[in-house]
């Protein structure tokens, strides 16, 4: 059976909310949850609904650790976790800690419509300092929307995803600070250091910009209403990054595929293999597609890391590393036996030194560590001017029977080893390892064979 946000039947819902709309709008309480909505805005309700927003206050894996949390440290992380997982909850005081989370219903979950919709004030950069105006009015990008049965609307720059304050309002839940004062998460740091962050609003580039995809769609539809088609269409809720719900949840199928619509953007590759050093192999990455690191936010725990494989004339391994099959922990490269493997992460560390991807034991965070720096300056004569990375891996002696190279980014949003230890603890009870994705990162994918130029990448031959 499928969990999480109910996808009644479009028309009769449109209905019983347009009866219940007189010549007021509806009252706070219906506009709170996210159901009400989806009778004039099904396509946004239904792609939030598969959105890890959505599903943000019942991740199992979230649960687990703040249970974790709250018993290792006393009670002391209090609504720390929920204070951006479940916020609505928090404010409304239908949680204090989010252990009750499975009881508190469903629409005060999550970060709902109205956790973005309704904020009036940004009060600081990082921790969700969002103010609500708990009030009848929606606000978005508009400042002409027509009259809705059920809502007042206003425009608000920081829902305006062609203003830089838009985001201030995503980047302050995307920026992590743990009550031990580790900057654990950066996203919205990170991004306001590069070149999308630019003063000038004809430069600028948003993460709603980036990230809610326009389409040539009517913003309301239903019974009655008489709604124009906008310059800008709908603008995409899916909110994808690199997460999928690990339990039955609606929309799973939409998710993927619009993760594997924007993996296939953000990296720009090269890969050579030249005669130097009695033969080597040369791969380059550059971040070109994010406007922050890649991969961000949760670094603490995901990794991407480098496949690379050269295969002779028999179709036989000459030389790999980065082969991490789909069921099998990624680990240190000693672990794996792979010395060359090149891993994209932030290392943490208690305050023993010991790594951990618990938030309340983390005491240290190798950040940017070897995450792909995004673009910062537009300058050619500025030494960060150029910020992709390259490697090489030494193959001496092979060259001549190489007959193919492969390689390709690959990631992975958890550790199948932090799922092991919250099921040790007995916080975690679901066996979630085969639910988690391994994902391809579409645009990395090249091969390189014998015969033609020294270098393959997306735009050559020649290359760059
Ligand atoms: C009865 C129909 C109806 C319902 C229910 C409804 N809306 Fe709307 N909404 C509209 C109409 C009509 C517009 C105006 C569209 C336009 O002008 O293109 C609109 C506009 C908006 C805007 C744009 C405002 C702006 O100025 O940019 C937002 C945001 C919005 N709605 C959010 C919501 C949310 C969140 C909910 C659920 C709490 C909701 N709506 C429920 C009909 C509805
Ligand atoms: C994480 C914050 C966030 C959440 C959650 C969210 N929205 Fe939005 N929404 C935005 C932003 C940002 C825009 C872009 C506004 C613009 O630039 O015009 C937007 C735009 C809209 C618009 C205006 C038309 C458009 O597509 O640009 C409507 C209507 C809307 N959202 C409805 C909803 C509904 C209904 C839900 C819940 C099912 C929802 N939103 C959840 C942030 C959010
Ligand atoms: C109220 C806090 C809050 C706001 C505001 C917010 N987010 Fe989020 N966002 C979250 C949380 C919490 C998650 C992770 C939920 C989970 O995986 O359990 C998340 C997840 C995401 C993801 C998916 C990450 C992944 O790895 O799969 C994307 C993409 C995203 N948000 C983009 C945005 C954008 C764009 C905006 C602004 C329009 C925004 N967010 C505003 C709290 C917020
Ligand atoms: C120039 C376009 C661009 C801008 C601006 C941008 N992003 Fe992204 N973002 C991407 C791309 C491309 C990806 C990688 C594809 C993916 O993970 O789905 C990504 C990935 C993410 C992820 C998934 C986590 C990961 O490891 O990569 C989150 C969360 C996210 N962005 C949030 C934000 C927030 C918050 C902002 C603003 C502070 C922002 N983004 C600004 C393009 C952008
Ligand atoms: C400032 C807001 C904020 C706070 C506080 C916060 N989170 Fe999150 N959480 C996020 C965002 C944003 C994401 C999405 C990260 C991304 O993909 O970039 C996320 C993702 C996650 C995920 C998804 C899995 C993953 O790592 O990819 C888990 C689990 C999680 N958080 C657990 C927690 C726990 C436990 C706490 C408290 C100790 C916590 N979070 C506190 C904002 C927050």
């Amino acid at each position: 059976m499928t969990r999480g946000p109910v996808l009644a039947p479009v028309a009769l819902a449109a209905l019983a909310v347009l009866a219940a709309c007189g010549d007021d709008p509806l009252p706070v309480e219906e506009l709170m949850k996210p159901e009400t909505c989806q009778a004039c805005h099904p396509d946004h309700f239904r792609e939030w609904s598969g959105s890890m927003h959505a599903y943000a206050g019942d991740d199992p894996v979230f649960l687990a650790m703040n249970a974790k949390g709250q018993e290792e440290t006393g009670g002391a992380l209090g609504g720390f976790c929920v204070q951006c997982h479940a916020p609505l909850a928090l404010q409304l005081g239908l949680t204090t800690d989010g252990l009750n989370l499975p009881d508190v219903p469903q629409w005060a979950k999550g970060v709902g419509c109205y956790s973005c919709h309704n904020v009036v004030e940004v009060t600081g950069t990082h921790n969700n300092p969002l103010r609500l105006a708990m009030d009848q009015t929606m606000r978005g990008g508009l400042r002409d929307a027509v009259e809705s049965p059920a809502h007042r609307t206003a425009y608000s720059s920081l829902l305006d995803a062609e203003s830089q304050g838009s985001s201030a309002m995503c980047g302050s839940c995307h920026d992590i600070v743990t009550p031990a004062g580790v900057h654990l998460e950066r996203t919205f740091s990170e991004w306001q250091e590069t070149i999308f962050a630019h003063a000038s609003p004809l430069r600028h580039v948003s993460c709603a910009a980036c990230h809610m995809v326009p389409s040539t769609d009517v913003i309301a539809e239903g019974p009655g209403l008489d709604v124009p088609l906008r310059p800008y269409g709908r603008r995409e809720h899916t909110f994808a990054g690199l997460d999928v719900a690990l339990t039955p949840w609606p929309e799973v199928e939409g998710q993927l595929a619009a993760i594997r619509r924007d993996l296939q953007a953000v990296l720009l590759p090269r890969l050579c293999v030249v005669p130097a050093d009695a033969g080597r192999i040369d791969y380059r990455l550059d971040n070109v597609g994010a406007g922050h690191m890649f991969p961000s936010g949760a670094t603490a725990d995901r990794r991407a890391w480098i496949e690379l494989v050269a295969y002779g004339e028999n179709d036989e391994v000459l030389f790999s590393t980065g082969v991490i099959p789909p069921g099998q922990p990624y680990t240190d490269p000693e672990a794996l036996g792979d010395p060359n493997l090149w891993m994209l992460g932030t290392p943490t560390r208690d305050a023993q030194g010991q790594p951990t991807e618990l938030f309340w034991r983390i005491a240290t965070i190798d950040h940017p560590g070897t995450l792909l720096p995004p673009a910062v300056t537009t300058d050619p004569q500025d030494p960060r001017y150029y910020h992709a990375v390259e490697r090489s891996f030494g193959v001496p002696g092979l060259l001549p029977s190489i007959r193919r190279v492969t390689a390709r980014v690959l990631v992975r949003p958890i550790p199948f080893a932090l799922l092991a230890e919250l099921m040790a603890s007995g916080h975690l009870t679901l066996d979630l390892r085969d639910q988690v994705p391994t994902h391809v990162v579409g645009g990395s994918v090249l091969e390189w064979r014998p015969g033609g130029d020294a270098c393959v990448c997306p735009q050559g031959p020649p290359c760059p």
